[in-house]
């Protein structure tokens, strides 16, 4: 998929995977994390998401990593905070408060840049993306995390073949060849959504579950 394809989402407005409130999951699941506050959570393919404000008003610090300039200036400017920029090699960097969002590419970020992140929060970010990115990433942002680091990580689940992604279905054996090798991953939650998603329904999709899975950086 190539860069292209999410800067013409972002310029034309076509932006259906943006929620206007923050993830019911997130509330749910993201306690049992068991967390300090002073966490610093790292969130891949970010765009303006609002779970990055839950995250922020749980006391966390959050690190963003979003391809689109656009999406990131409309998070902040939608905040009303006027962040700092600066530029490095991994991208340009905005900061206000609680929050660093890099515009970048979230499989070419220093490693040195997640050093210090406690913890990780992927929604809409693995199955935004075919599986041979999905590789890609698996092996670069995920395995740049820390050991003990922890985390969520929420999936779609539906026979691929009815609907083209993205949004891809990836389910648990994929998870698992993904992740297992550096990660503990167990399934907290799996609930069917075929109902709540009429889009899908139009496009004939048949079976649709969303899973949430709890991760944790081997040591
Ligand atoms: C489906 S959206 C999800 C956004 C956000 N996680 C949410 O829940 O609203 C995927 C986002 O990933 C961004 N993206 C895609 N490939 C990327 C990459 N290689 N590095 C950073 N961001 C990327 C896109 O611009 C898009 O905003």
């Amino acid at each position: 998929m190539h860069p292209e394809f999410w800067h013409e989402r972002w310029s034309s407005n076509r932006i259906g995977f943006h929620r206007d409130a923050p993830l019911p999951l997130l509330a749910t699941h993201w306690p049992a994390l068991g967390l300090a506050a002073e966490a610093r959570v790292f969130v891949p393919l970010c765009g303006k998401s609002l779970d990055m404000v839950w995250l922020a008003e749980r006391g966390h610090r959050v690190l963003g990593v979003e391809l689109s300039e656009l999406a990131v200036r409309q998070f902040f400017d939608e905040r009303g905070l006027a962040p700092a920029i600066h530029d490095t090699a991994g991208g340009r960097h905005f900061s206000s408060g609680p929050y660093e969002l890099i515009v970048g590419d979230a499989f070419a970020l220093q490693a040195d840049v997640l050093a210090d992140c406690a913890a990780v929060y992927d929604r809409a970010a693995m199955i935004a993306l075919p599986p041979d990115l999905r590789r890609t990433y698996a092996a670069t942002a995920w395995r740049d995390l820390p050991p003990g680091c922890r985390g969520l990580l929420i999936t779609l689940e539906y026979p691929q073949a009815e609907k083209a992604g993205p949004p891809f279905a990836v389910d648990a054996d994929e998870v698992a060849a993904l992740l297992d090798r550096d990660w503990v991953v167990d399934v907290v939650e799996r609930r069917d959504i075929l109902t709540n998603e009429p889009g899908f329904v139009a496009d004939g999709v048949t079976a649709l579950s969303t899973a949430v899975y709890r991760v944790a950086r081997r040591g």
